[in-house]
């Protein structure tokens, strides 16, 4: 299948249905849970052209390890409740940062980052196998919309046994 390049509405309820769609469309026949991080991170990186990294950490013991992504090389594990990874999968919860200088513990990938958001990954039971991670070299970048917008994309990956 070739790519075939789509302008995202700029209002977010239709932003995130073509997301969604295009996601679907590039994960529907993944082979295996690698190849659908992988696609549905290069969607990402398509549709938020700011982004300066969208990509995985995979819950691999007590740490995070990373997983497919775009962007520049990154920080290869994150410890339980460490930076704004650690942080979601300790507190549970997904972390919107808007500035991330401001977030006690940040682990810095790229200087240009200024904000990030981490949406958990869950199984049907609740459990975090990973987060996905966007970083924005625009402050205030993620909202509470893209929050709730990006926990709905996230269901559509194949959660591991
Ligand atoms: N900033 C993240 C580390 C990963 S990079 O952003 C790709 C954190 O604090 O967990």
């Amino acid at each position: 299948m070739s790519y075939i390049e789509v302008t995202y509405p700029a209002e977010k309820p239709a932003f995130y249905r073509m997301l969604k769609e295009q996601l679907a469309l590039y994960t529907a026949d993944s082979p295996n849970l690698t190849a659908a991080l992988a696609n549905f991170s290069a969607v990402l990186a398509q549709a938020f052209p700011e982004a300066n990294w969208a990509g995985f950490y995979l819950a691999d013991g007590n740490e995070l390890a990373v997983g497919p992504f775009q962007g520049r090389p990154a920080v290869s594990r994150i410890g339980y409740g460490k930076g704004v990874c650690g942080t979601a999968w300790k507190e549970d919860c997904a972390q919107v940062v808007e500035e991330v200088s401001c977030f006690a513990g940040h682990i810095a990938c790229d200087c240009n980052t200024h904000s990030e958001i981490v949406i958990p990954l869950r199984k049907a039971d609740g459990t975090i196998w990973g987060v996905l991670d966007m970083d924005s070299v625009l402050p205030g970048h993620f909202t509470e919309e893209d929050r709730i917008g990006l926990e709905e994309c996230v269901k559509l990956l194949p959660a591991p046994n």
